[in-house]
């Protein structure tokens, strides 16, 4: 099986681990497969046929140059104007910042700003600057999260996007579709000449669970679409293409994350959201496929090239870019994010559904805040009212977790409420648990804050939303040069990680060819990659 075309070439065939695996980390050049003719031992030839069938040698196949632009789903990277595959941002009160977003915008790739937790007053700022700034760039958007407390802010925070022609926007943390995010999917749905159905608003879904991807994977319910054009938020010709294509066309499931999570392994997951695409596109014949993305846990190039490999159309990272330079957490939080291990996170209460039980994967080394958090928690579910509390409980409350007595506790909170949505204080006043999870709720929410702002008198408060990715991040970058914080940038980070997974994917393309391929062909060390 010699090729007629296999001329000698400059090196010589590897045969020898260390050899192969260095052959194979240059992944930007044709890589021969050989095999010796006289043991059948397979080896690696590369810069042309330099071993030719003169030499005892057969050419047993060609591997083609790899590019990590071509992990990923070309489709992906058309309909959003990027050369990599890959989102990252979304992350909550501004920590995926506008300068965040920014970065991986210029450097092709896709982000989201972090707007949940904001008001609509910041997301405006926000969308300002993100505007002037990527003038006329598809490739980033905003964060719409599910507010099942706030739903007038979710309403809110859809108009806004929808005004100011965010043409890219993530929907997460939904158990059901809200018109708010339906609107977004639908608004401004035309038909081009050709009769292909035009969506100005690339919705993104993100889920865990296969209920919630069938949702956002399906046409919007017609009954909501009814409702939308009752209200005057939908054209009649909009809410009819609405029905012809699913909610979202683009899918991110994610699997044992940071923030909210079902803890799920990837392996499991991604495989049965990804057959019920290919059941659902068939029962509604879509005329274009639906792209599923994968998250959660991806810190390393080996993750990374797994989610390639499971078939994810495109890789979501996020806290690892928390570690980011331009992420919005201080310093302090950041350097104890530098130290985590795969094991040093842990569940703890979230402060938007508190009520509900809802949890968040968060740091847990270096910070008491996960402990803390589920005291609070306990005592909420334990008792109808901060007044039946009984007092050695509430005088260690408020001395150990709060710092400050619930009564202070409260005329902060009445304060921030009566800016941000006065039927919270009158619910409050008639229902007394209420009250009691809304001053539990401060202390979920300032220790966020304390974490963005470095407020290191309350470090052992630090909330951090991180899962287990950032210990892999760490154990990863250890001892190199993405390892020093100030080298840390979003952009590094996402180059090193998709350069990585193609070095990865190349070894194991290598290793299917009968090539022994050594154990170190399948590692990447992080090094300056300009894009
Ligand atoms: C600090 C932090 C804040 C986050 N906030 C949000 C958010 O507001 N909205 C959202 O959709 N996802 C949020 N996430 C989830 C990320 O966008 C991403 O989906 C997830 O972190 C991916 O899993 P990984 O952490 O294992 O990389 C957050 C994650 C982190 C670490």
């Amino acid at each position: 099986m010699t090729s007629p075309g296999w001329r000698p070439g400059p090196e010589p065939p590897a045969f020898e681990s260390r050899q192969i695996a260095s052959y194979l980390r240059r992944i930007r050049e044709p890589l021969h497969v050989v095999t010796n003719r006289a043991d059948g031992g397979r080896g690696l030839g590369i810069g042309g046929e330099s071993v030719s069938a003169q030499a005892g040698y057969e050419l047993t196949g060609t591997l083609p140059p790899m590019y990590p632009e071509w992990l990923g789903d070309r489709g992906f990277c058309e309909a959003h104007g990027v050369r990599f595959p890959y989102v990252a941002g979304e992350m909550a009160n501004g920590i995926a910042t506008a300068r965040l977003v920014t970065a991986l915008a210029r450097a092709e790739m896709l982000g989201f700003f972090g707007a949940a937790g904001l008001g609509v007053a910041a997301i405006e700022r926000a969308v300002a600057e993100l505007s002037g700034a990527l003038n006329g760039r598809p490739n980033w958007g905003v964060n719409l999260i599910h507010s099942p407390n706030e739903p007038e802010l979710e309403g809110k925070v859809a108009d806004l996007l929808l005004n100011r022609g965010v043409t890219a926007i993530s929907a997460s943390a939904y158990m059901r579709l809200t018109p708010a995010v339906v609107r977004c999917a639908a608004a401004g749905l035309t038909v081009d000449r050709s009769g292909r159905i035009v969506r100005p608003v690339r919705l993104f879904a993100k889920v865990s669970r296969p209920e919630v991807a069938s949702l956002f994977m399906s046409p919007a319910p017609r009954e909501m679409l009814s409702v939308l054009m009752a209200r005057g938020q939908l054209t009649e010709d909009e809410a009819r293409l609405a029905s012809r294509v699913p909610v979202a066309e683009d899918v991110t499931v994610e699997a044992d994350s940071g923030g909210h999570t079902d803890n799920r392994p990837l392996g499991a997951v991604f495989p049965a959201i990804l057959a019920m695409r290919d059941e659902l596109t068939a029962r509604y014949g879509y005329p274009r496929p639906i792209r599923v993305g994968a998250a959660g846990g991806l810190g390393c190039p080996q993750g990374v090239a797994g989610a390639f490999a499971l078939g994810a159309a495109y890789v979501l990272t996020g806290s690892v870019n928390q570690l980011a330079v331009e992420s919005g957490v201080s310093d302090d939080a950041r350097a104890l994010l530098a130290r985590a291990d795969l094991a040093d996170v842990t569940m703890a209460p979230a402060a938007d559904m508190f009520e509900q039980g809802v949890k968040v994967q968060v740091l847990r080394r270096g910070t008491m805040f996960a402990v803390r958090a589920a005291r609070l928690y306990e005592t909420y579910r334990g008792y109808p009212s901060l007044d039946k509390i009984p007092a050695d409980v509430r005088a260690r409350l408020e001395a150990d977790v709060l710092h400050a007595t619930f009564d202070q506790i409260w005329a902060e909170t009445e304060s921030f409420w009566a800016q941000r949505d006065p039927d919270e204080i009158a619910r409050a006043d008639r229902d007394p648990q209420h009250r009691m999870a809304l001053v539990f709720r401060w202390y979920l929410g300032k220790s966020s804050r304390w974490a963005i702002d470095g407020e290191t008198s309350r470090r052992t408060d630090y909330q951090l939303w991180a899962g287990p990715a950032v210990g892999a991040f760490n154990r990863w970058t250890s001892g190199g040069f993405l390892a020093e914080p100030g080298e840390r940038t979003v952009t590094q980070i996402a180059l090193n990680l998709m350069e990585g997974a193609a070095v990865i994917t190349r070894a194991h393309q290598a290793r299917t060819y009968g090539v022994p391929v050594p154990a170190e062909a399948f590692t990447f060390t992080p090094r300056r990659i300009h894009g």
